[in-house]
């Protein structure tokens, strides 16, 4: 195990069996639809990739790049769009992948950006959720584990950049961060 990090939350393996899970779900209720799946850059991108290869009816990707925290470990509640999608998705089924939760401002900001250009549904998948920690409600229908308010790392999730190859999400040591 890395040595940054105090234990692993989520193994391996659970994290596999859960994406599966959603991927299930997400091919039984969009049956006979095509899905276009929107990874937020950059922590979505470990789950995106296992998710979309797990999926069995006809899907397509794209991604978005916002700025939200920066470098720092506190959201600045400035959501800032970097890059915007590549596709049209009025009439479009849209399912945005996140990492993670936290505060609900970023996700919030994208719904409300996203549904003006109308598209047929518009739904949210997230491998984490730190329910206590937030600021604006926002209502994910796949949500893989609720989690206690830790400071995560890996499968995406990342400190300062760092950690984001892990394969499991695990508790970054306070000595590091603080
Ligand atoms: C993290 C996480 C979510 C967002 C959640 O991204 O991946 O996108 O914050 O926070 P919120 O619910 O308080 O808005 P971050 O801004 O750290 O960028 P990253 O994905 O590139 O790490
Ligand atoms: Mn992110
Ligand atoms: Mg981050």
């Amino acid at each position: 195990m890395n040595n940054d990090i105090e234990r692993v939350l989520i193994s391996e393996e659970d994290i596999e069996k859960k994406v599966i899970e959603i991927a299930e779900s997400i091919s039984e209720e969009y049956k006979g639809k095509e899905v276009i799946l929107i990874g937020i850059l950059k922590g979505s991108v470990m789950f995106m990739s296992d998710l979309m290869k797990k999926i069995t009816i006809p899907c397509k990707m794209d991604f978005m790049a916002v700025s939200s925290y920066g470098e720092g470990s506190e959201s600045s509640g400035v959501v800032r769009i970097l890059k915007d999608l590549d596709f049209e998705i009025r009439d479009k089924h849209i399912i945005l992948v996140e990492d993670i939760i936290d505060s609900g401002v970023t996700l919030t900001y994208l719904l409300k950006y996203l549904n003006a250009r109308k598209p047929a549904s518009l739904e949210i998948a997230c491998l984490l959720n730190k329910k206590d920690r937030r600021k604006v409600e926002v209502n994910a229908k796949y949500i893989g584990y609720d989690v206690a308010d830790y400071f995560l790392v890996g499968y995406g999730l990342d400190f300062a950049e760092k950690y984001r190859n892990l394969p499991y999400v695990g508790i970054l040591k306070e000595e590091v961060y603080k």
